[in-house]
């Protein structure tokens, strides 16, 4: 076997539907205040879809924005890669539906299933196929409707979520200077019960009484979730770290997924990263699943704290347990 060819990421795209939904719009609809989201979870706005808009349409529009950026056509991409909880629908696969949309025609492409560390996952798998030289081009998708599987009259879970998409190409790094370095991903299935949606699969089908239970919205013990995500996500980015023989210190830009500001500054003490190294939007977009990364990716871009030959750090705790993280050096 030839060696494995390093894959770099050459472009990104991100897109959040406009209309926005506040703290003070949530008051209204729950017993809430600005003051509580801000201190306990570090959102300030979150975008949501209106009716008829699904996953694959941000999807796209983030796609478009990546191929426009690397001068690229659709139908240059070999495959796509859409990480998601929120398929427009469980098949065909949203991958197949971005696939259309965009006019990829020559692309192959699946959903991958891994809640808030899809994105890592994701970009991962693509890097796969770079590096056993099958493929050229993948397009990689973060993206999530959270707006169609949360229960509005939940204050624990309501004011958490939104929605939001993120795209990046995945292509062969010209040389080890850039590119994907090395990733770590753990699975700990006991923490499935913790977060988690209990209809609309094969164990509990729609009915009438799912619907009545409000099974098909997310359900979260927020304090399990907690505990795991500032564990786990520590864990996981020192084990990532010493075995490239590096320190939090090292880290251009650490980009972690967007779920509480509590998680993510936990996180970040515990590392000893640089303060203007640490990535934060949450306050703008809220916890969009799939999107949080490559979303959070953009405002690095945007604040000028991303730039060739980088290093950074990406880290994810999500719905399963899973946990992610990955270490690469940015590639434009
Ligand atoms: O991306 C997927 C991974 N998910 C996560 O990483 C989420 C991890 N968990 C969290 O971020 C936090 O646990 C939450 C933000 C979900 C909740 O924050 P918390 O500080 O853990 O709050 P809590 O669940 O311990 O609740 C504390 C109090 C409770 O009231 P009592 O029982 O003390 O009277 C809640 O009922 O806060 C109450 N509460 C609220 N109050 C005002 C819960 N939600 C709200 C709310 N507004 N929206």
């Amino acid at each position: 076997m030839t060696n494995p060819v390093r894959a770099k990421i050459s472009a990104l795209g991100t897109y959040v539907p406009p209309r926005l939904l506040t703290n003070a719009d949530l008051e209204k609809m729950v017993d809430t205040t600005n003051e509580w989201i801000l201190s306990r979870v570090g959102i300030r706005e979150r975008h949501v879809v209106d009716k008829g808009v699904a996953t694959s349409d941000l999807a796209v529009e983030a796609a478009k924005k990546a191929l426009a950026q690397r001068g690229l056509a659709p139908t240059d991409m070999d495959a796509i890669i859409v990480g998601t909880v929120t398929p427009d629908m469980l098949f065909p696969s949203t991958a197949c539906l971005v696939q259309h949309k965009l006019g990829a025609a020559g692309a192959w492409g699946f959903d991958l299933s891994a809640a808030c560390s899809a994105f890592i996952y994701a970009v991962q798998t693509g890097a796969q196929f770079i590096a056993t030289g099958v493929h050229k081009r993948v397009l990689v998708i973060g993206a999530d409707v959270m707006s169609s599987i949360i229960d509005y009259t939940d204050r624990a879970t309501c004011v958490i979520f939104g929605d939001g998409a993120g795209a990046v190409i995945l292509e062969p790094a010209e040389d080890d200077s850039v590119g994907l370095i090395d990733f770590i991903h753990e699975v700990d299935g006991s923490g499935g019960c913790f977060l988690q949606m209990p209809a609309g699969g094969s164990l509990n089908p729609a009915s009438h009484e799912t619907v009545d239970k409000k099974m098909h919205y997310v359900h979260q013990d927020g304090q399990q979730v907690f505990k795991f995500a500032v564990r786990k996500q520590t864990e996981a980015c020192l084990k990532l770290l010493e075995r490239n023989g590096l320190k939090g210190s090292d880290i251009d830009a650490f980009i972690p997924h967007q779920a509480n500001l509590r998680i993510i500054n936990a996180t970040a003490d515990r590392l000893g990263l640089r303060p203007e190294s640490v990535i934060v939007n949450i306050e703008r977009y809220g916890n969009t699943t799939a999107g949080t990364i490559p979303l959070a990716m953009n405002t690095a871009i945007e604040e000028g704290k991303l730039k060739k030959g980088d290093l950074v750090l990406m880290a994810s705790v999500g719905a399963g347990f899973t946990v992610g993280a990955a270490l690469l050096r940015w590639a434009y």
